[in-house]
């Protein structure tokens, strides 16, 4: 069993999808910020791995920060989430597929391991599946030769967690999904991860909630605090046992959503957000 004590998880992660070009300056400017955990994902319809590993190493160069002090994560995707430009040859078994990800993964950014491996969807939105535990194998296999420190899962239900620890005996280090205020915030696999001690990384926290961030609750929050509605949302999130990714390409922004670990909500403002939608 993977240790659940993930140690040296930041408190933020800096997301890297859609940057292109911009890519290797932007993960700059984010370690220049003092982000310490950047996330991406071998799948280059979305995310550009190997300029995030410019980023780094241009980072490293400048005396930023060193490896030993980041938190890199990356993905599997499934080929029906890439577009023609594999990180794998789609004939091999997934088994295979996933060691050549992996690989091509810690090339594109200049590592001998990574801190976090992450499935990044399931096959089906059913449920899991025999090639989800496939793919989960093979990921174990990766991390028993060090080239992962841990394991997660993406874009999952309450359902495919349920069915994989019981496929698994094993529960994922990390859950990474987007998170609706509507739906509770993404409440019954938050529950699920909190009682298993799985760390619950939450994306679109902005932009999936563009109606929550203008709600008088929050304006006032923020009116209170001096803080901007992001940063109460960002603020929200930790206290409520979520781990942000910010994918801002601002650098004021990077500067406030890093802020915002200094903002602590009262749990009356904590509870009224967490039950926006009931
Ligand atoms: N596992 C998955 O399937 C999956 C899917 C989607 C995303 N992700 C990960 O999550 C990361 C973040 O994605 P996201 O969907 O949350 O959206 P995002 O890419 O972070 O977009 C945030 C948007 O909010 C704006 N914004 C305004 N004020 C902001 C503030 N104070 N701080 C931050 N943003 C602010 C940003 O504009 P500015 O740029 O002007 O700040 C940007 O347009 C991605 O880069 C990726 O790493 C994972």
């Amino acid at each position: 069993m993977a240790s659940k004590q993930a140690s040296s998880v930041p408190d933020f992660l800096y997301g890297t999808a859609w940057k292109e070009d911009r890519t290797p300056a932007l993960v700059e400017l984010a370690l220049r910020t003092g982000f310490r955990g950047i996330d991406t994902a071998n799948q280059r319809r979305h995310y550009f791995e190997s300029g995030v590993g410019q980023g780094l190493a241009a980072a490293y160069r400048a005396g930023v920060a060193a490896r030993a002090e980041l938190f890199l994560q990356t993905k599997f995707t499934y080929q029906p989430g890439q577009d023609h430009r594999l990180p794998y040859d789609p004939l091999a078994p997934l088994s295979a597929q996933v060691a050549q990800s992996l690989a091509g993964s810690l090339q594109n950014l200049g590592t001998e391991y990574v801190d976090s491996y992450i499935l990044h969807g399931p096959s089906s939105g059913y449920g899991w599946s025999d090639a989800d535990s496939e793919v989960w194998e093979a990921m174990r296999k990766e991390r028993d030769a060090g080239r992962t420190r841990y394991l997660g899962v993406s874009n999952v239900s309450l359902r495919h967690l349920q069915q994989m620890v019981a496929a698994h005996d094993e529960a994922p280090t990390f859950v990474q999904n987007r998170c609706f205020a509507r739906l509770g915030w993404d409440r019954d696999v938050r529950l699920f991860c909190a009682a298993r001690s799985v760390i619950y990384q939450g994306f679109s926290l902005l932009t999936a909630n563009v109606e929550v961030l203008r709600l008088p609750l929050i304006a006032e929050l923020a009116a209170r605090a001096r803080a901007t509605p992001a940063q109460i949302v960002f603020s929200f999130a930790r206290a409520a046992g979520i781990l942000p990714i910010t994918g801002t390409t601002n650098a004021q922004h990077m500067q406030q959503d890093l802020a915002s670990s200094g903002l602590v909500l009262s749990p009356e403002a904590v509870q009224a957000i967490e039950s926006l939608a009931g």
